[in-house]
């Protein structure tokens, strides 16, 4: 394509570029990839070709997928609160999609985490919008570091799975603007991806893949954006709509999308300037591609680096939930029994097009053997032979691959002989699993958001038996999301949140439980007491039977920005996590600049064990006009690793127009006395001040530029 790309355009026919705008279907070029473009021979135009996913590349191959990392799910990349940890995954996803030969990753996903129960929590970020915004950025860049455009999705709203292909998001300007667009708007402001895909769902009656006030307005006249838009696959209803509302490319197409095309511009319904402004964007992106630059890919990633870094991103995305009389960390000759099948069948990630296929995937029974812990033998064979029957039985079978396993029974101890393993070992782990995924969200019901009978049953003996002998009982959750835990979170001594952590899970799990590793993720959402405190009380939509609306009551108070203004306790709060040594902050100082504040303070490790601590920075609202929540984040820094006795001097800078409301079509920061509060979590604050800005700030849609 040495040719300008204007020159390109006119030399191209109707049929030509109606067919740019539309994907040719699964990839031919690399079997198994979700899509790719077109190509014109005459042109010299090739196809450029794309592929999920957020936990790393999924290329299913002709019926053999490509082995590519399994990384650590989205959601444990954002409980590590460090951009500099998910900025290499992003690079090492960039490489393995590169080496693979794709030119652009169909990840991150942007979602705001809105209701606990989202198939899809495990691929999104956070509940909060500046924590998705900074971590999604961090990605972007890595992966786009490599030459491979990132494509930021679903934009936007798509916050559950339930009939996501028809589902009508009925929101607030002032909701869409402050939540579930700021995280995308940062991520498109800070690290420029080549692509955003738009969301199945429709937005406030329209289908996002056709909404001109989102794919125009906001994102490219407000935002700025420059790349491409892509439907999500087999998007919205209308290729005529979904062009003329901005969006460039129809995935994964078909002929009978480029058909409807060229006979609406044969009869006037479509613009031909509105084809070839499409058609120009995609040319625009593809002249950057690896393919265009003839990149000759090597199909060998560098798969043993990678695993290295899945697990430096693991490791600090694990979140300690509770630790009473220090359980935790275990020493290194500690005689541990393991229950729960989920130590053979560890969970990598979730299920759907953020599926992965990795080489292997270190079971944490696995990863206790091989750090030579002192794991009861009898126990885990035990465990062994019963899930590889268990597995024979036809009801145990998986239907397919991307079918989840149905879960095995867990309580199939006696009590006496649980007694046996209290008497002979210092501690119980209970691994408790959930598998969820694309397309399939949890149910508010037990063996989903609450446990089952039979895990219940198993978490109570085991905490009988050895409480009876002293020993302790630790709970390791292998969850995609939040569950219910405050009603049996006493019979534990300990609760290690690993999320859905990638292939390296078992060595991770291993080296967190003897101290090799000292805990410093954060929670990036809320577990609630129960389900019938979570705000989003209308998901998934209405009528329940098959819903195909659902109405964002809520509103602005999402996660924490509800529990905290209303004063309904948690289980564990937003930014909760706890260490292994404990820190100390001290000396605020906050300035007001002319359109910034900076925030100095010092944290300080009071403890024993070397650690990392995530200092959050929130900030409450004067009383003003409109109703704003209690506290927001705005700012946060984890620290590098502090020696006991080591002190950091942490500095945050908030720019004032993160503080802006969406009050009336204009980004506002009232006038007013504001508190910033510095803490380890949202409910532990452990400094305040107060600072006052004396005369309203109006921001028009500029924000953040
Ligand atoms: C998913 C997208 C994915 C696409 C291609 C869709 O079903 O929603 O996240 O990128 O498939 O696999």
């Amino acid at each position: 394509m040495s040719v300008s790309i204007k020159e390109l355009i006119s030399k191209m026919t109707l049929e030509e570029k109606a067919s740019l705008v539309v994907g040719a279907g699964k990839s031919q070029r690399v079997p198994g990839a979700a899509g790719e473009t077109r190509s014109i021979k005459r042109l010299g135009i090739p196809s450029i070709v794309m592929t999920d996913g957020p936990q790393g590349v999924r290329i299913e191959g002709d019926g053999k997928p490509y082995v590519a990392t399994a990384f650590p799910s989205a959601i444990v990349l954002a409980s590590t609160w460090n951009p500099e940890v998910v900025e290499k995954v992003g690079m090492a996803i960039g490489e393995e999609a590169r080496e693979y030969g794709v030119d652009i990753l169909l990840a991150p996903g942007v979602n705001i985490h809105r209701n606990p129960l989202c198939g899809r929590t495990f691929e999104y970020f956070s509940e909060d919008p500046l924590l998705t915004g900074e971590i999604s950025s961090a990605y972007v860049k890595g992966v786009q570091s490599q030459g491979v455009g990132a494509c930021v999705k679903h934009f936007v709203a798509n916050n559950q799975e339930t009939n996501r292909r028809i589902i009508d998001t009925i929101a607030s300007e002032r909701v869409l603007r402050e939540i579930y667009l700021r995280g995308f708007e940062i991520a498109i402001k800070k690290a420029k991806p080549w692509a955003v895909m738009s969301a199945y769902n429709k937005l406030n009656g329209e289908y996002c893949s056709e909404n001109e006030w989102l794919l125009t307005k906001v994102l490219r006249e407000e935002w700025g954006f420059e790349g491409i838009v892509m439907s999500d696959w087999g998007a919205g209803e209308n290729p005529v709509k979904q062009l003329k509302a901005g969006n460039d490319l129809i995935m994964p197409g078909s002929d009978e999308q480029v058909k409807v095309l060229i006979e609406a511009v044969k009869k006037g319904e479509l613009s031909e300037e509105i084809l070839n402004r499409s058609v120009e964007r995609i040319l625009k992106v593809m002249t950057k591609t690896l393919t265009l630059r003839g990149y000759k890919y090597s199909n060998k990633p560098d798969l043993e680096r990678h695993a290295k870094i899945a697990y430096e991103a693991a490791a600090e995305g694990i979140v300690l939930l509770k630790n009473d009389n220090n359980a935790l960390p275990l020493s290194s000759d500690a005689k541990i029994a393991v229950f729960g099948t989920g130590q053979i069948e560890t969970l990598r990630g979730g299920l759907g097009s953020g599926w992965t296929h990795p080489k292997y995937v270190v079971s944490i029974l696995d990863g206790l053997r091989e750090r030579k812990l002192n794991v009861d033998v009898e126990l885990a064979e035990k465990y062994e032979k019963y899930v590889k029957e268990m597995r024979k039985r036809k009801e145990y079978k998986p239907e397919s691959p991307d079918i989840p396993l149905p879960p095995l029974p867990q309580d199939f101890l006696s009590e006496e002989e649980i007694e046996k393993y209290a008497k002979r070992n210092d501690v119980a782990l209970i691994v408790i699993t959930r598998l969820s995924g694309e397309g399939r969200d949890l149910k508010p019901e037990k063996g989903g958001f609450y446990l089952s009978d039979d895990e219940r049953k198993l978490l109570e003996k085991v905490s009988k038996c050895f409480h009876k002998y002293e020993k302790k009982v630790v709970a390791i959750l292998n969850i995609g999301q939040p569950i219910e835990v405050y009603s049996w979170e006493k019979l534990v001594d300990a609760i290690l949140l690993i999320w859905q952590p990638g292939q390296e899970a078992g060595r991770v799990v291993a080296d967190v439980l003897i101290g090799v590793i000292n805990p410093s993720g954060k929670l990036p959402i809320t577990f609630p007491k129960d389900y019938n405190d979570v705000p989003s009380w209308s998901f998934p939509g209405e009528p329940p039977e098959n819903p195909v609306k659902v109405v964002y009551y809520e509103d602005i108070y999402v996660g924490y920005r509800y529990y905290g203004t209303f004063g309904v306790e948690p289980a564990y709060p937003f930014g909760h996590g706890l260490s292994y040594t404990k820190f100390e902050y001290s000396d605020l100082k906050v300035e007001l600049r002319e359109d910034h504040l900076t925030v100095r303070f010092k944290v300080k490790n009071v403890g024993k064990y070397p650690g990392k601590e995530v200092a959050q920075v929130y900030v409450s609202p004067p009383r003003g006009r409109v109703p704003k929540p209690l506290l927001e984040l705005k700012g946060f820094h984890k620290t590098r690793m502090l020696k006991p006795g080591e002190v950091e001097e942490v500095e945050v800078k908030i720019p004032l127009d993160l503080l802006a409301s969406h009050i009336n079509g204009k980004w506002v920061v009232e006038s007013g006395e504001y508190e910033i509060r510095v803490g380890s979590s949202s409910r532990d604050i452990r400094l305040r001040a107060r600072i006052t800005i004396t005369k309203t700030l109006t921001y028009g849609f500029k924000i953040l530029q």
